[in-house]
């Protein structure tokens, strides 16, 4: 088997909580690409890397956690998992509670998910519950929710998921032989930050960590919770982060920081990330790229965004925010033919 073929639990057993007969939940997550961005790195002169968390199997970072914590969950004997999320978690739950043959429920502000990610979590047969109100009240009442009940909750409080995005660090280690000098990442609930500094430090790695938020939607820049965050990159619209305490701490210990990118330098970097790099991401994880594009290098030469889910996640952003334009034609030689070649 080649390294992509392994389940990340395999390939990394040794620092994880499971043991050689538990019965694994995967669907060979992990083992994601790291690419050369020329056009970045000539812009900013240094080496800039993408780590391509798109290709997970359901197309973002969560299949790393829910892989533990669902697998944890089934170890447990639980029938049911729920999460809060404005999108990706929910399609990551709902694809492992499937394979597992257990249920999923998921809460989800209404109108703020991309379509991509609704079509997943329907298809994988979760119940989806639309709420009237933000991704912060959706999690603090599945936090009630679960103190009640004997569903398992798989939002990154459970330790699990953290455990298991920790091995995106570990790869990028191997990966860039310890070099890595400058980690640059989008901030939502704090979950994915914290696990790669656990991961750097289990290795014995410290690169600087630059975590980005969306202006509208920045409350570790600012210092308090956001009522009413907003922002185009609807997977990190979220006001109160879970994770504050170890968010922050993964920025200052690693003597990094947390900065906000607004809204049209999210958007440019979407642009030129897919027409410049050949790299369709979501918008919430062009924030990476945005934020090392405005604030700069700080002088490190060997760098990395972590491109946190695909762009098909979201059809509609990406559709309202481009140069490109459909050419409507007859079907006829004379109409192709200058629809093709004439001035565009
Ligand atoms: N990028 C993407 C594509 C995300 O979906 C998320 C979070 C983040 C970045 C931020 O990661 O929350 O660990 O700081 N999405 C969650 C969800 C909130 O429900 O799918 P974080």
């Amino acid at each position: 088997m080649t390294r992509s073929h392994v389940p990340l639990i395999e390939r990394y057993r040794e620092h994880l909580p499971f043991a050689a007969e538990d019965e694994i939940v995967s669907l060979q997550e992990g083992s994601t690409p790291v690419l050369r961005a020329p056009v970045l790195s000539e812009m900013l002169g240094a080496t800039v890397r993408l780590k391509l968390e798109g290709a997970n199997p359901t197309g973002s970072f969560k299949d790393r956690g829910m892989t533990c914590a669902v697998t944890a969950a089934v170890r447990e004997g639980a029938k049911a998992v729920i999460c809060a999320s404005t999108g990706n978690t929910a399609a990551s739950a709902a694809a492992y509670a499937a394979r597992a043959g257990i249920t999923c429920a998921v809460i989800v502000p209404e109108g703020k998910i991309a379509q991509g990610k609704m079509a997943q979590t329907l298809m994988h047969g979760a119940r989806v519950i639309s709420l009237a109100g933000n991704f912060d009240q959706a999690l603090t009442l599945v936090r009630e929710l679960t103190d009640s009940h004997p569903i398992v909750l798989v939002n990154s409080v459970n330790e699990f998921r953290i455990e298991g995005q920790k091995t995106a660090a570990f790869e990028l280690h191997e990966d860039l032989d310890g070099e890595l000098e400058l980690l640059c990442i989008p901030v939502g609930n704090g979950g994915n930050i914290t696990a790669y500094w656990r991961g750097f430090k289990e290795m014995g790695a410290a690169p600087r960590l630059l975590g980005f938020q969306a202006e509208g939607a920045a409350p570790l820049v600012l210092g308090h919770p956001v009522e009413h965050p907003e922002t185009v990159a609807s997977a990190i619209r979220i006001g109160n982060p879970v994770r504050w305490e170890d968010a922050m701490a993964a920025a200052t210990e690693s003597r990094g920081s947390i900065r906000a990118v607004s809204d049209a330098e999210i958007l440019a970097a979407y642009r030129l990330l897919a027409s410049k790099e050949g790299i369709f991401c979501e918008p919430a994880s062009a924030a990476s790229v945005a934020g090392l594009l405005k604030y700069g290098t700080d002088g490190a030469s060997q760098i990395v965004c972590v491109l946190t889910g695909r762009g098909l996640k979201d059809p509609e952003t990406a559709i309202a925010n481009n140069d490109g334009k459909v050419i409507q034609c007859v079907a006829e030689r004379g109409p192709i033919e200058e629809a093709v070649l004439g001035d565009p």
